[in-house]
């Protein structure tokens, strides 16, 4: 039987107006207004892509929302001097410092002046280390694998994955390192993969929950996966398309698709998978900062 086809796009449309109908309440039971502040440095374009979207979504869900663009020069010094303010900024309750920074700026200590409490992308060590002790109470999730994790819960209509086994392949910290920890949260049986492990495909076949972040094309092959798996593509790759015309590109998942739905239970596809789902979890993590701020109960998704 052909895989169920994971509908990324539909279900952060249904995050989003989650989002927006429990802000309205917010402000109207509160007087709290969400507000986040997405700051850029330079003139990258997808990031300029990403950060244009981010803002506008924001609008949508009835935020404060600002953006700081700040030249590709600035000083270290000049972005946390700016992270200091929006710190002390009662009205904004989400930080995000869009990645990559020029050189001249140290990422990791940009990421560790942002107020934990504000820290909506999940990077600050407070957030790590509560995420791996479990404290998903007072955490914050980063977007990516927190989106993962709403798209395996709703697919298996299940938030406690006991007894199930889940390979997460990849081991980077903004996604394999978090879902391995949200997943083990939820009572899965989890082991992470990575360049250096002995018979990959051996070890993704015993994978009820397969989760690919690797950033390789189409890498993952149907004889990897166990027949039935929930199969969760992180990866976006460009590649070459020239059977769609000369220079065309096109994109394509760390999951080799056709192949692989056709042993999956259930499968993301790229793009509408995981994708539309990271700027909604943004959202949702800053209603959360939200809620925390004014005292009230955050929703779930
Ligand atoms: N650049 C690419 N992805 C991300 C992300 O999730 N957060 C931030 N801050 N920058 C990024």
């Amino acid at each position: 039987m052909a895989a169920t086809v994971i509908d990324g796009t539909q279900v952060a449309a249904d995050v989003v107006e989650t989002v927006k109908r429990e802000t309205a309440k917010l402000v109207k039971d509160t007087g709290v207004v969400p507000g986040i502040a997405v700051v850029i440095v330079g003139e990258d374009p997808a990031s300029q892509v990403y950060v244009r979207s981010k803002g506008k979504r924001a609008e949508e869900c009835g935020f404060k929302s600002v953006t700081h663009r700040l030249d590709a020069s600035t000083a270290e010094a000049d972005l946390l001097a700016l992270i200091a303010e929006l710190n002390a900024d009662p009205s904004i309750h989400g930080i995000l410092v869009q990645l990559p920074l020029p050189k001249q700026i140290d990422e990791g200590k940009v990421i560790q002046e942002i107020a934990p409490e504000k820290d909506v992308d999940g990077f600050h060590f407070i957030n790590v280390g509560k995420l791996g002790t479990g404290e998903l109470e007072t955490a914050y999730v980063p977007c990516t694998p927190a989106g993962s994790m709403v798209l395996i819960r709703r697919t298996l209509g299940k938030s406690d994955l006991s007894g199930l086994n889940a390979v997460v392949v990849g081991r980077s910290n903004i996604v394999g390192k978090p879902m391995a920890n949200l997943l083990l949260a939820a009572n899965a049986t989890v082991t992470i993969a990575h360049s250096r492990t002995r018979d990959l495909p051996a070890l993704a076949r015993t994978a009820d929950i397969l989760v690919a972040a690797v950033g390789r094309p189409e890498m993952i092959k149907a004889d990897w996966i166990k027949p039935g798996a929930c199969v969760i593509d992180v990866g976006i790759n460009r590649i070459d398309a020239p059977e769609l015309g000369e220079g065309k590109t096109r994109l394509v998942g760390d999951v080799a698709y056709g192949e692989c739905a056709a042993v999956a239970g259930s499968i993301t596809p790229v793009p509408r998978g995981v994708g539309p789902m990271t700027i909604a979890m943004l959202m949702a993590n800053t209603l959360t900062g939200a809620c925390r701020a004014a005292g009230v109960e955050p929703p779930a998704y």
